[in-house]
């Protein structure tokens, strides 16, 4: 153990960054087929998701969250495919809020989530102890949506699960738009002027080549400084400090008073020097990045009867031997193209 001034102790990997924030994907599945991320192609009728037995059931994910949190975990977020859409979620959700960090304070719990079952959860997931939420949302217009979603849903649904959420207190609310080329740069002021006043903090995100099936290329990707200078033109803004050290999203705000917003610059400003996320997917491989190739299985063990000290171990090892940084070496391409695992099994 080593400590970095700040009261938890902590592991570090070999980069010294600590381990803090737990990312936890409850189903492959989703209910959109967003192109940059289960394009139908690849994600169509013929797809096979994980069947119910390779799941990680919410005893085992309470159980392997105890020992997370006992390494200096003290965030858990939870992810898909589409999380809501994980029969009894607001379950596990009051399990994980009874857990306790390595100081025995309160844990704070997050969900990303597509906002389609939202305004009919809302209040469940609320009462569940669920602290706030993340709404994916990349076009205001029903056209947009529509064809980025490659699904009949609606913006309008959407726009009630926000609202049911604000109602309910599960805020502040995030609204993350993934921002392609051609696609949908024209939705963002509109996106900018609906969230201005609302308290609700509107991200944008680089477009990503996460996964092998997105046809990612560097074209598609419109910049965080090509996004602030559509949206300073018409709403100035100024730099605000991050709310904490290792932060994705860069936070600014309006001069007139409008709010804030935040720009996640995931391609042409990496963040992996302080990348201090583990990723445990649905099947219960823990994955040290989002662009890994292989995880280490937790399931096995977990199902024969391991004790909480060789979980531990075994996570304590692996994020000991922990040296990514794929967004920092993207453009080095040192690497031969390698077979990644996709975003919708590992969650954003
Ligand atoms: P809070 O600060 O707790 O609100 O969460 P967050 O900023 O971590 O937000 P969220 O989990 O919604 O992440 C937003 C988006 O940033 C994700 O959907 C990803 O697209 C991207 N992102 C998050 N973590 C990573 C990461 O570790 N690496 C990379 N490359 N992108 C990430
Ligand atoms: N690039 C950037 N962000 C992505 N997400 C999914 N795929 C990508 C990608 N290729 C984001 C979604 C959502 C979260 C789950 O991850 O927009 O906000
Ligand atoms: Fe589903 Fe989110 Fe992926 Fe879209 S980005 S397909 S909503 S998991
Ligand atoms: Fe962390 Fe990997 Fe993302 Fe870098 S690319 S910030 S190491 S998850």
């Amino acid at each position: 153990m080593i400590n970095d001034n700040r009261p938890e102790p902590f592991i570090a990997d070999t980069l010294q960054r600590p381990l803090r924030d737990l990312r936890i994907s409850v189903t492959d599945r989703c209910n959109l087929r967003c192109s940059y991320c289960m394009p139908r192609e690849i994600f169509g009728k013929d797809f096979v998701f994980l069947p119910r037995a390779e799941l990680l059931s919410f005893e085992e994910i309470v159980r392997l969250a105890g020992v997370f949190l006992q390494l200096g975990v003290h965030k858990i977020r939870l992810t898909g495919g589409e999380p809501l859409l994980r029969h009894g979620v607001e379950d596990l959700i009051a399990a994980l809020a009874g857990l306790r960090s390595s100081e025995n304070q309160p844990i704070e719990i997050a969900l990303t989530t597509n906002g389609l079952l939202l305004s009919r959860k809302a209040q469940a997931l609320k009462d569940a102890g669920l602290a706030r939420l993340t709404v994916s949302l990349d076009g205001l217009s029903e056209e947009t949506f529509r064809r980025l979603s490659d699904s009949q849903a609606s913006v309008a649904t959407v726009l009630e699960g926000i609202a049911a959420a604000q109602r309910v207190g599960l805020t502040p609310i995030k609204v993350n738009m993934v921002v392609k080329r051609g696609v949908n740069e024209h939705e963002i002021i509109p996106l900018v002027r609906h969230f201005r006043h609302t308290g609700i903090i509107l991200r944008f995100i680089e477009f990503m080549d996460v996964g092998t099936s997105n046809g990612w290329r560097m074209d598609d990707v419109v910049t965080a400084s090509e996004i602030l200078e559509t949206i300073g033109q018409h709403y100035p803004l100024q730099a605000v400090d991050a709310n904490y050290p290792g932060e994705v999203a860069k936070r600014w705000s309006f001069t007139d008073g409008g709010g804030e917003i935040g720009v996640i610059a995931s391609v042409t400003q990496a963040f992996c020097h302080e990348c201090s996320r583990i990723r445990l997917a649905t099947d219960g491989k823990l994955y040290t990045c989002l662009f890994a190739a292989q995880g280490v299985d937790l399931r096995d063990p977990l199902r024969h009867n391991a004790s909480d000290e060789a979980l531990s171990r075994l996570i304590v090892d692996t994020w000991g031997r922990r040296s990514d940084r794929y967004s920092q070496l993207r453009h080095a391409a040192t690497e031969a193209p390698r077979r990644k695992i996709e975003m919708s099994y590992i969650g954003g």
